[in-house]
């Protein structure tokens, strides 16, 4: 099942380390190329050579150790795994995780890397709920980290409570699961649109929105996480474009129209989650406007609708829009999904606290014009994405092995 990917298996020092060499063999097993990094700690509790000998590479704890090729170690191996696990996380390590530090090669491989990276924390109970980790784990999560577990019982210091890892076998099912999802889409096309146009008004402002695209940037993350070749048609942002998405960049809504429908006939989904000025400036100051002691009136007219031109002209396309309401959620999504002519609609109340414009999280609903509805709680907008993602893979037929 994971033949062809490699992953970076981090062993940080905690009695749960132990457990690690049951994660390597298992993923081995399953066919995956297996990298283990552990921290100087992690050595008290595991030989390097047990997890040398179930990885079948060398083990890497020294930064300056003498190297095995000739490349930088720690930013190969950075570059060229698919996924991540570091299992146990101890605090120590998550909050080193959290703040950025890299002081021994596993936490700077955990720099370095952009590909997904898992935790397994393993701690004591009182440890586990100190509000320190769980502002690290929280800090962590909004950075798309995925944290599994921990679980509940009976815990090296003699207490019961939280802070036990995972099972072996529960941590390799939900890696497994992620990246062999990752085939989902393979061979589909997708177009996602982010953030807030922007409409100049004259050579130094311009009337723009609240969006922050990560919305946007976390849908196109989601679909090539699932194989989709993904391009981001996005209006300005300070987002990093995610890991092998092509980014598009446009300023005003005539720009994100144009690239639009350039690429749409290529399209299998287009989803438009930026949010899109109805309306621009008449007139677009050629010198910056001067203050005068009147009132300025500036006359507005009107962009093109490019999810209802979309929606007009879209053949086998999904076409999925967004609604950013402030009142009537659900009748005004649901009138916007009919005159749009769209596959599904998101439904997103933006008054909430925590939801919609410039937030981590989202809540958000999906409306189908067959009837259908999901209600979703609140959570990170990466896991709305991938929510939203699975849908679309259901509306195109493919569902997972
Ligand atoms: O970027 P973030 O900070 O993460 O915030 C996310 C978000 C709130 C921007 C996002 O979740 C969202 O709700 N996006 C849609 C915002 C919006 O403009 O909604 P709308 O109801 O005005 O537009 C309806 C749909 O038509 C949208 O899919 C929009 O992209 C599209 N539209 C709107 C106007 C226009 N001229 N052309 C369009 O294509």
């Amino acid at each position: 099942m994971l033949r062809g990917k490699k992953i970076l298996v981090g062993v940080s020092g905690g009695i749960a380390a132990y457990k690690s060499a049951e994660v390597v063999s298992r993923l081995r097993k399953l066919g995956a190329e297996v990298h283990v990094a552990m921290t100087k700690g992690a050595t008290e509790f595991i030989a390097p050579l047990t997890l040398r000998t179930l990885s079948m590479n060398p083990v890497h704890v020294e930064m300056f150790e003498e190297p095995k090729r000739w490349n930088v170690e720690h930013i190969a191996l950075a570059e060229h795994v698919d996924a991540v696990l570091v299992a146990p996380a101890t605090a120590n390590l998550l909050a080193k995780m959290a703040v950025g530090i890299a002081d021994d090669f596993l936490s700077t491989v955990l720099l370095a890397t952009r590909a997904p990276i898992f935790v397994a924390p393993a701690m004591n109970h009182a440890m586990f709920h100190h509000s320190a980790t769980q502002q690290n784990l929280e800090t962590l999560r909004t950075r798309s980290v995925r944290v599994i577990g921990p679980d509940t019982g009976f815990q090296a210091c003699g207490t019961d409570g939280d802070g036990r890892m995972s099972e072996p076998v529960e941590i390799v099912k939900i890696l497994v699961d992620f990246l062999t999802s990752s085939k989902l889409l393979e061979g589909k096309k997708a177009l996602v649109t982010a953030g807030g146009t922007q409409e100049p008004l004259d050579p130094v402002r311009y009337l723009g929105n609240r969006s922050s695209g990560r919305m946007g940037y976390a849908i196109a993350q989601a679909l090539q996480e699932a194989g989709a070749e993904t391009i981001l048609v996005s209006a300005p942002t300070d987002l990093p474009v995610p890991h092998e998405v092509k980014r598009i960049s446009v300023m005003t809504a005539q720009e994100m129209h144009d690239a639009v429908l350039e690429q749409f006939p290529k399209m299998d989904v287009v989803i438009k989650a930026a949010a899109v000025a109805d309306y621009r400036p008449k007139e677009n100051a050629s010198q910056k406007i001067k203050k005068q002691g009147t009132s300025l009136w500036v006359e507005l007219v009107p962009n093109p609708d490019i999810l209802a031109e979309l929606g007009k002209i879209k053949s086998t396309q999904i076409l999925v829009g967004f609604a950013a309401e402030t009142e009537n959620l659900i009748a005004n999504a649901q009138d916007k999904m009919r005159r749009k002519n769209v596959d599904m609609l998101v439904a997103n109340d933006v008054t909430r606290p925590g939801s919609g414009f410039g937030s981590f999280t989202n809540s958000v609903s999906f409306l189908f014009p067959d009837g259908r509805r999901i209600d979703l709680p609140q959570m990170n907008k990466l896991e709305v994405a991938r929510h939203l993602r699975d849908e679309i893979a259901g509306l195109l037929g493919v569902t997972k092995e």
